[in-house]
């Protein structure tokens, strides 16, 4: 294998990439940000890492969440407090009903890059270059705002800073209150319409807190009880955004990604021989890599070969994504040929992307049943092949937008244009994505 370095994917077919008009100012932009300060420290990528080790040995579980694409206009404190917030509330009864640690890693500070399936968007008689996410070019649908333009990579590395900035200060400053996070999760139930459903969990959490506090352990004297870790992640799409914050540790002389604890590679851009798998390889963070219905079980083995070669638990985490009607007959051989070969990965569900649909009202929409299906038919395989089902993954907002259909209130296709407000996927709104942790936390029972 040829040498690694933090720019060799450039010797590589590379996919979902921009044109930029001007490569001497893509040039400037990259060296800017090579002098900036990284995002994220080399010793908390490695301490994620050993958290998905213990998600990859069965002893704990992941939670990764956040939008499909940050934006540059919805960027603002409330927002990143509720997806905080939500995050945690989905964790407090996930940890509860599972009795292990929940690994919590947001889709936050630095997912603004987007693959898209085709080039080109057609309105009407009018056609231009698609949307890729604002670190690449912007949402609204002119010739002007759909040109690349460089500099956004200045501006989703400042958002990006200053987001990690916000969610640092929550997670440490009392926020992250187990109390405070109950006694949201407590007026979530109270007000849900499948209220009987959920409130007994509720309550049992709100009783053995009051039992520890009873017995002296507060979040005044214990640091678990009043402080949380939240991780974040993105899909590392733009290589030369990366690259330019790709950094040499200095206590371990090893490569690390400093964009953010971890980074994935998305389903479009996972080729062996390509780009993207080229520059994953030589960085030390904990990585994914999404896995569509399309996989052919020894592919799989040569890309967990490829990203994975000294097969250390905690590096590689696979999240599949394959569409709740399909998943049962493809995940099978996929787990089996895993544990036959003796490969440790984490195995974790993404059942956002394989479930998208239009709706009738011309809306991109997913059903909340549909994406609880995948989620259990993904625990029943793991169960059934006796293998760990390690995390799941969505696309969700702390907001109360209707992008997806389903859940207790019951948003229906018609419901969608009141709040529907993301730029590129639908989301699970807070109501939603709540209701998803109680019905998981069912199958997080007693394993
Ligand atoms: C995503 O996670 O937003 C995404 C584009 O997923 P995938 O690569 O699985 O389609
Ligand atoms: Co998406």
């Amino acid at each position: 294998m040829s040498q690694w370095s933090p720019e060799s994917w450039r010797n590589f077919p590379i996919l979902q990439q921009p044109t930029y008009p001007d490569a001497q100012q893509v040039a400037e932009v990259e060296a800017q940000l090579a002098k900036y300060p990284p995002l994220v420290f080399a010793e908390e990528i490695r301490d994620l890492r050993r958290s998905l080790a213990d998600v990859a040995n069965g002893k704990a579980f992941l939670l990764q969440g956040g939008d499909c694409a940050e934006s540059f206009s919805e960027f603002n404190a409330p927002k990143i407090r509720d997806t905080f917030k939500t995050i945690l509330q989905m964790a407090v009864v996930m940890t509860f009903s599972g009795e292990c640690p929940i690994v919590k890693v947001a889709r936050m500070a630095g997912q603004y890059a987007k693959p898209r399936s085709a080039d080109m968007e057609k309105r009407g008689e009018v056609e231009l270059p698609s949307y890729r996410g604002d670190i690449i070019n912007g949402f609204d649908f002119t010739p002007e705002a759909r040109i690349p333009d460089p500099h956004r990579m200045v501006t989703a590395y400042n958002q990006s800073a200053a987001t990690l900035n916000l969610l640092r200060a929550f997670a440490q400053g009392g926020l992250a209150d187990l109390h405070q996070v109950n006694r949201w999760n407590m007026s979530f139930v109270e007000s849900n319409p499948r209220k009987e459903q959920y409130q007994d969990m509720a309550q049992r959490i709100q009783q053995t807190l009051t039992f520890m506090e009873t017995c002296g352990i507060s979040a005044d004297n214990t640091a678990a009880i009043r402080e949380t870790q939240l991780f974040t992640s993105h899909e590392a799409l733009l290589l030369n955004y990366e690259q330019a914050l790709t950094r040499r540790d200095t206590l371990t002389d090893l490569w690390y990604d400093c964009s953010a604890h971890m980074v994935w590679i998305g389903e479009r851009t996972r080729q062996l021989d390509h780009a993207h798998i080229e520059y994953f390889r030589g960085i030390n963070n904990p990585i994914g890599v999404k896995v569509g219905p399309g996989m052919d079980p020894d592919d799989l083995i040569r890309l967990i070969d490829a990203l994975n070669p000294e097969n250390d638990a905690g590096r590689l985490t696979l999240i599949t994504r394959m569409g709740a009607e399909t998943l049962p007959e493809k995940l099978p051989a996929l787990v089996r040929k895993v544990q036959q070969e003796g490969r440790k990965v984490v195995w974790s569900s993404d059942p956002m992307h394989g479930n998208t649909v239009s709706s009738s009202t011309g809306y991109k929409t997913r059903n909340f049943d549909a994406i609880l299906s995948e989620i259990r038919h993904f625990f029943a395989v793991h169960k059934a092949e006796g293998s760990y089902a390690g995390g799941i993954h969505l696309e969700m907002t702390g907001q109360h937008v209707t992008e997806c259909t389903g859940g207790a209130y019951q948003i229906s296709d018609a419901d969608l244009s009141t709040a529907y407000q993301t730029q590129c996927d639908p989301r699970l709104n807070a109501d939603q994505v709540l209701e998803l942790a109680f019905l998981v936390s069912e199958s997080l029972k007693g394993r």
